[in-house]
C-alpha cells in the first residue's frame, strides 16, 4: 500500500510518501520532485548496505549523476565537521546549485545532510529517506536541521543549536529499512510516537497501548497506522506554524528535558530513550502545576514502560546541574522556564515554570536516595 502525505511549507510544498519497498524506486520519486540530476548520498555508514545501496542503484539509469559520502551516526559527531565533510564531498561530485543531496539514515544523518543542503551554494535540494522509526515519524518532517555545538563552561554538547529550517522537497518512507534497524533504536522511536499521541491524538495512544507488547518486541505488524497517524500529527503542526513561533514548539515535549541528559556520556540514552525519560518528568511537572491528574501521569508511563522505554535515570548529575543545563535549551526568565507541558487534552506552552517544580521532576525520575 501507498499513502502520500502533503505537506505545505512556506518554502516550497512537498510529499511524505509511505511506501514499503519505495528505495528500489527512490529514482522515480525524487525525479518527480527535483530537477536536480546531479546528486551526492549521504549515508549513515550503518545503512550503506542495503539501503543506501537501493537508492544508487535506483539512480544508476536514465543518467543520473551520482555520489556518495558516508557518515557515522553517533551524536557527539553531529558537529560542524561533519557538515563540512558533506560540503568538501558535494564539491569533489561537482554539486551545483541545481544538485541535490539525498539524505539516507536515521534523524541525526537527517539534520547533519539537511543542514549541509541548507547551506551549501547557499541552499541546494534536499531528499529526506529516514531509515529509523524516529525519523520516519519526526525528524525527517518539518524543515528543521542541525548540529550540536559546545556548552561553554561545560563539558558537554548543546542539542541542536546551530541550524536551519531547510525543508525537504521530498521525504520517502520505506518501512522494510526498519527489518535491518536494532531493536532498542526501534524502540526509540515509539517515543516520538507518544509525544505525539499526548500532544494531538488520542486515537494514536489507544493504538500504542493496544500494540504495546507486541511494538516492544520490534513487531510491524501495526506500524503502517502509526506511521500515517504520527506523521499526519507532526504535519498538522508543522503546517501551521513552520518557524517554531507558535504552536511548533508544543513538539518540544519532554525535550528540554531530554536535551539535559542526552549528552551525558554515563547515561548512554539514545535520544527516543532521553525523550521517554523527558515525557516522564514532564508529566510530573504538570501535574504539580495541576495541568493534569495523577492518573494521566501513570498512563503514561506504564505505556512508555511496556514499550520498553525507560522512564527513570539510574546514574545522574545532581538536579540542579541538570536544572542548569536546561537553561541553554529554552527561554529562562530568572528562575522561571520556558517548557512545554502536557494538560488533561493536549499540550501548553507555559513561560513560568519555577526551578524548584522543574528540580522536583527531576527527582520523579531518579532513585529515591539522589538528586
Ligand atoms: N530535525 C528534527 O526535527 C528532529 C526531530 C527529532 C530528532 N532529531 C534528531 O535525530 C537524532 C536521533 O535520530 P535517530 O533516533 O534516528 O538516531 P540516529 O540517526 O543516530 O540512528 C540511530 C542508530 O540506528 C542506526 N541506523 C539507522 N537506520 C538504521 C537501519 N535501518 N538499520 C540499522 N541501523 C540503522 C544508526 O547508525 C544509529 O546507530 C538526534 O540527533 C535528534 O536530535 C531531529
Amino acid at each position: 500500500m501507498s499513502t502520500r502525505i502533503p505537506i505545505t511549507s512556506h518554502q516550497g510544498d512537498y510529499d511524505v510518501l509511505i511506501e514499503p519497498g519505495c528505495l528500489r524506486t527512490a529514482a522515480k520519486y525524487i525525479a518527480r520532485a527535483s530537477q536536480a540530476r546531479r546528486v551526492l548520498v549521504v549515508a549513515d555508514e550503518q545503512v550503506l548496505a542495503p539501503h543506501a545501496a537501493a537508492v544508487l542503484e535506483s539512480l544508476q539509469p536514465d543518467g543520473w549523476e551520482a555520489t556518495i559520502t558516508t557518515l557515522p551516526a553517533e551524536e557527539p559527531l553531529k558537529r560542524m565537521e561533519a557538515v563540512e565533510r558533506i560540503w568538501e564531498a558535494a564539491l569533489a561530485g561537482g554539486l551545483d546549485r541545481h544538485s541535490a543531496i539525498i539524505a539516507v539514515g536515521g534523524g541525526l544523518t537527517g539534520d547533519v545532510a539537511g543542514f549541509a543542503a541548507a547551506t551549501y551554494l547557499r541552499g541546494i535540494d534536499l531528499v529526506q529517506v529516514p531509515t529509523t522509526l524516529l525519523a520516519m515519524v519526526d525528524a525527517s518532517i518539518g524543515g528543521k536541521t542541525g548540529v550540536n555545538l559546545p556548552l561553554p563552561g561545560l563539558s558537554r554538547l548543546g542539542k541542536n543549536l546551530a541550524g536551519a529550517f531547510w525543508p525537504p522537497k521530498l521525504v520517502l518512507v520505506d518501512a522494510e529499512t526498519l527489518d535491518t534497524l536494532p531493536l532498542r533504536a526501534f524502540r526509540s522511536g515509539l517515543a516520538e510516537c507518544v509525544k505525539h499521541a499526548i500532544i494531538s491524538d488520542p486515537d494514536l495512544m489507544c493504538l500504542l497501548e493496544q500494540h504495546a507488547v507486541a511494538l516492544r518486541e520490534g513487531d510491524r505488524g501495526a506500524i503502517e497506522d502509526i506511521l500515517v497517524r504520527s506523521i499526519n500529527a507532526k504535519r498538522q503542526i508543522v503546517q501551521e506554524d513552520e518557524r517554531e513561533a507558535g504552536c511548533r514548539m508544543l513538539l518540544n515535549l519532554g525535550h528540554t528535558f531530554a536535551h539535559a541528559i542526552e549528552p551525558i556520556k554515563e547515561l548512554d540514552l539514545t535520544h527516543g530513550e532521553a525523550v521517554s525519560i523527558g515525557l516522564s518528568a514532564a508529566m510530573t511537572c504538570a501535574e504539580r502545576l495541576g495541568l493534569c491528574t495523577a492518573d494521566a501521569v501513570n498512563r503514561v508511563r506504564v505505556l512508555l514502560t511496556d514499550l520498553g522505554l525507560p522512564v527513570s535515570i539510574a546514574q545522574h548529575e545532581p538536579a540542579e546541574a541538570l536544572c542548569a543545563a536546561m537553561r541553554y535549551d529554552k527561554k529562562v526568565d530568572g528562575d522561571r522556564l520556558r517548557l512545554v507541558l502536557p494538560m488533561q487534552q493536549g499540550a501548553c506552552v507555559r513561560d513560568d515554570v519555577a526551578m524548584a517544580d522543574i528540580e522536583a521532576a527531576w527527582h520523579s525520575v531518579m532513585p529515591p536516595s539522589s538528586g
